[in-house]
């Protein structure tokens, strides 16, 4: 144990101490990022007074590895399924070409015992991550999920830069990850019964006094919004689904919808502080309660090096707000005497939309008429959020990911680049997204 861990222990169920534990797979300083992936089941040891979960992961652990390479290198993933079932990966918020997407209009599953080589140019620095795109409801419940850090020549200088990915999981009376639940599931997308961070139930994270971090915030939950806090202390948001923002944003609370990135900036605090990482209690039926992910414990003071500019990019904005939308995207729901509850997109599950010309500029309107909560996502572009219900955002950003309020409208801008090819856009409610609520479109040459 390090110096620092004087005092800074977390009592679990079991009364046994647990500390945070996540090894990065550094591959970066090459060209070429080489990375060997394997799916395969496994025992998943959320911590003690849990019984190990029946899990499927990448490399043996949950999160799988943490890809970090710089802009620019060229990431290279030898995925081989070991699963009895197919599978494929998303890379979640990367501009690749359609054919990397790994969905399963762009490519064919990887069957059990196969294997696929993805291979793409990372043209953007950020938080990102890897997915399933097949049998989603399942395979990313049962723990497969990963992270892909890319970094850029100008990062903020920080002491420590940690990646915290939120999750929950639905266990049964026997603490096996339970069955999926039927028409409630469907309607609401499925709601763990615990949470985990970095795929353990309340992991402790040490940090040293004086010091200031860059946390990378990543919700992978199938249904669970968070509304992060740190014990109420504040920090600054500097950066979301397409790498940094423009300046630094003072904030207490910050809402991460499922699929969502958030880069934070914390500290200093002083040695003995200890905090609590939090989803806060808020509107909606899938928080209505505050719940603990995570224990931060400061210990000893350590020299910090950090400097955090108040200007940390420019972000050229796309298109006026008032700008008409050229396409409405229509989010809806409704019983279905077949499969118990339908979503759709404009009408139809599964919506097919129509083509968007390479070069010109969309800005789409997304409808929700349910009264639920929904975060859509685009795959392979980022797209800047004009308006919500009317309203500029708090601050420009590239995102991939938006939560649509109940009854609300949000408003979207981006710029369909070189990449033609097969793409979607969905609901990241796993399940919303499994029962229609997804859209196809082709991006064609004009
Ligand atoms: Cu993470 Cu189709 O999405
Ligand atoms: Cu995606
Ligand atoms: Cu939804």
């Amino acid at each position: 144990m390090s110096a620092m861990s004087k005092g800074c222990h977390v009592k679990t169920q079991t009364g046994k101490s647990e500390e945070y534990q996540y090894t990065p797979l550094v591959a970066a300083g090459g060209r070429e990022v080489v990375v060997n992936l394997e799916a395969a089941a496994g025992a998943w040891d959320i911590g003690a007074g849990y019984r190990p979960l029946d899990g499927w992961s990448y490399n043996g652990v949950t999160p799988g590895p943490i890809i970090e390479a710089r802009q620019g290198e060229t990431l290279v993933v030898r995925l081989t399924n070991r699963l009895d079932e197919p599978t494929t990966i998303h890379w979640h918020g990367l501009r690749l070409p359609a054919p990397m997407d790994g969905t399963e209009n762009v490519q064919p599953t990887i069957s059990p015992g196969e294997q696929f080589e993805y291979r793409f140019a990372l043209p953007d620095a950020g938080t990102f991550w890897y997915h399933p795109h097949s049998n989603e409801t399942v395979q990313l419940e049962r723990g497969l999920y990963g992270v892909l850090v890319v970094r850029g020549p100008d990062e903020p200088v920080v002491d420590r830069d940690r990646v915290l990915v939120f999750d929950d999981v639905r266990l049964d009376r026997g603490g096996a990850i339970a069955k999926p639940g039927g028409v409630m599931e469907r309607h609401n997308g499925r709601l763990g019964n615990v949470r985990l961070l970095n795929g353990r139930v309340n992991p402790m994270i040490e940090m040293a006094a004086g010091q200031v971090e860059r946390w990378r915030l990543v919700n992978v939950s199938s249904a669970r919004y968070i509304n992060f806090s740190l014990s109420g202390l504040p920090f600054r948001i500097v950066g979301s689904d397409g790498g940094l923002i423009e300046s630094p944003v003072d904030a207490t609370e910050v809402r991460i919808p499922p699929a969502d990135r958030i880069e934070i900036v914390v500290g200093p605090f002083t040695e003995g502080q200890r905090m609590e990482v939090q989803s806060l209690r808020s509107d909606g039926f899938r928080s209505r309660r505050t719940a603990t992910y995570g224990t931060v414990c400061v210990g000893q003071a350590r020299a910090s090096v950090a400097n955090v500019p108040s200007q940390l990019r420019e972000i050229t904005p796309l298109a006026p707000l008032n700008t008409p939308p050229i396409r409405q995207v229509t989010f809806f729901g409704f019983p279905s005497l077949t499969r118990g509850w339908d979503f759709t997109v404009n009408g139809e599950t599964h919506h097919q939309g129509g083509p968007v010309r390479v070069g010109e500029l969309q800005v789409w309107e997304i409808v929700n008429r349910t009264p639920m909560d929904h975060p859509f996502h685009l795959h392979g572009f980022f797209f800047q959020v004009l308006t919500i219900n009317g309203k500029a955002p708090q601050y420009r950003s590239w995102e991939d990911t938006v939560h649509v309020p109940p009854l609300g409208r949000v408003k979207i801008a981006w710029l369909p680049d070189d990449r033609p090819g097969s793409w979607m856009a969905h609901c990241h409610i796993l399940e919303h997204h499994a029962a229609g609520m997804m859209m196809h479109f082709d991006v064609v040459r004009a």
